[in-house]
């Protein structure tokens, strides 16, 4: 008796609990969000105690109707204005028409999930703020390292920690562009062709290989994980186009594999949060993590260092998270509440205190490697120029010669940025110093 009781009630429940969603944008993301939705219906409504029906699609080009959604269209406005529609995914990415839509279906009560790291690094704040006041969510786990649940873990499941660091490989493409030039010694350009061939990278590469994407999720992890305002415009960023597999080469015979992964440290106040190439020893866990995928490492004081390591792109890894969004809303749902409990950003009070650390004041090791005639007393010269502005030589090797030219290659102590810079430049103005000094910053996250 009691346990068809219980069948019954969960039925009845289920029959009056939909939840509609409009999908704007029907590319990768929009229609794996569909497939994902439809295909794993049971399972979501057993999870939920709601039935998800995906009420409408917008999409710019869409000819069709989109078999078992009730409107299928162009414009995502219409979405963002229906009032069947409780939840907008939006998956069409940039800026316009982006923010005004999610402005509207917020301003409508509606809740939104996003994809789109570029509008919730550069413009969530005041959708987030809109957010609150509607009494509606603003979810974007899916537009943080793809199918890895990042965004929960450093909201949810570490929030009892004070986040000391985050560092990730949070760019699948820049990572397979290094992961082959790593393997099989091949020129960046020569790669970034292939990816391109593979679909890995976009025509215009310039979001991924120059970190502008890694930036925009690192800015939205930082936030999280120092419950501070989003600050895009305070993420140092430098891409890998001017890698060499020979600095890839050197790297590995010194013990360590070069990535390019986002940094967020708080230290005393200070906040640093930087995307460029990265020296981490092969022992680190990050050094591990090949090709297109991700992995985002964490530091909690009580957790210690933890690993979140998986797909970063793709239909159905990004359609996993954007739908995990969806069960959040429709769990709320199930449960009477107007939105889920958790705090868009994590902190229901965020930190403004902080101050920003600009590169030039960050401190860390590094690896130089310095072109120089080969003439004697070369490289005295140049440890004498390090020596004049107080930075430490940790490892100096002279590779082998060309017959003019000699590449010297040094791992410097810890020195600030603005020092090393001006030894740089004394360096360069050398006359036996034949070509720009390449610099590479060297991580070991205090393991
Ligand atoms: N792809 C991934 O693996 C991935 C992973 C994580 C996050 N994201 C983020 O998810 C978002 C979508 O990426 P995506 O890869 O799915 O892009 P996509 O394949 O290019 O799809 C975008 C879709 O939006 C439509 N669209 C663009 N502008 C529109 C407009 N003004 N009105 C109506 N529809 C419009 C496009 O229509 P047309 O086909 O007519 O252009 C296209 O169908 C981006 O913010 C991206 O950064 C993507």
């Amino acid at each position: 008796m009691r346990v068809f009781f219980l069948r019954g009630y969960a039925l009845n429940s289920i029959k009056s609990n939909t939840l509609k969603v409009g999908i704007c944008g029907y590319g990768t993301v929009g229609s794996g969000t569909l497939a994902l939705l439809q295909g794993n219906a049971k399972e979501i409504t057993r999870k939920t105690g709601v039935e998800i029906e995906v009420y409408r699609v917008a999409s710019r080009s869409l000819q069709v109707d989109i078999a078992g959604v009730t409107y299928s269209g162009t414009d995502p406005f219409e979405i963002a204005g229906d009032g069947e529609v409780d939840v907008v995914v939006e998956a069409m990415g940039g800026f316009d028409p982006a923010f005004e839509v999610v402005k509207k279906a917020l301003e409508n009560g509606k809740h939104v999930v996003t994809a789109n790291k570029a509008l919730i690094a550069e413009r969530g704040a005041a959708l987030i703020e809109l957010a609150e006041q509607k009494g509606v969510t603003l979810a974007y786990e899916s537009a943080v390292a793809g199918g890895i649940p990042i965004v929960k873990a450093l909201r949810e499941g570490l929030a009892a920690n004070r986040i000391d660091w985050l560092a990730g490989i949070i760019n699948g493409t820049g990572n397979f562009i290094l992961s082959e030039m790593m393997d099989k010694q091949r020129e960046f350009a020569d790669v970034l062709e292939e990816a391109q061939a593979l679909g890995y990278a976009e025509a215009d590469p310039t979001f991924d290989v120059e970190g502008i994407d890694a930036a925009h999720k690192l800015t939205i992890m930082a936030a999280i994980a120092f419950g501070m305002p989003l600050a895009f415009d305070k993420t140092y960023t430098e891409g890998i186009s001017a890698l060499t597999p020979e600095d890839i080469g050197y790297a590995k015979e010194l013990g360590y594999h070069i990535k390019h992964l986002g940094i967020a440290r708080l230290e005393n106040g200070w906040v640093q949060t930087r995307v460029h190439p990265t020296l981490i020893s092969t022992k680190h866990l990050l050094a591990h993590v090949h090709g297109v995928g991700n992995a985002v490492v964490v530091h909690g004081h009580a957790v210690g260092t933890t690993l979140y390591n998986g797909p970063g792109a793709g239909a159905e890894a990004t359609a996993s998270s954007v739908v995990a969004d969806i069960i959040d809303i429709a769990r709320a749902k199930a449960q009477g509440l107007a939105r889920p409990n958790v705090p868009i950003l994590g902190f229901e009070t965020l930190r403004t205190d902080l101050k920003a650390l600009t590169i030039d004041e960050i401190e860390t090791e590094y690896y130089l490697r310095i072109t120089a005639q080969d003439i004697i007393g070369v490289m005295a010269n140049v440890a004498s120029e390090l020596e004049r502005f107080g930075i430490g030589i940790d490892a100096l090797i002279q590779k082998e010669s060309d017959g003019k030219n000699v590449p010297i290659v040094i791992l410097t102590d810890k020195a600030r940025e603005s020092e090393l810079d001006e030894a740089i430049a004394a360096i360069e103005k050398l006359a036996s110093v034949t070509a720009p000094v390449m610099r590479i910053r060297v991580e070991s996250f205090g393991e």
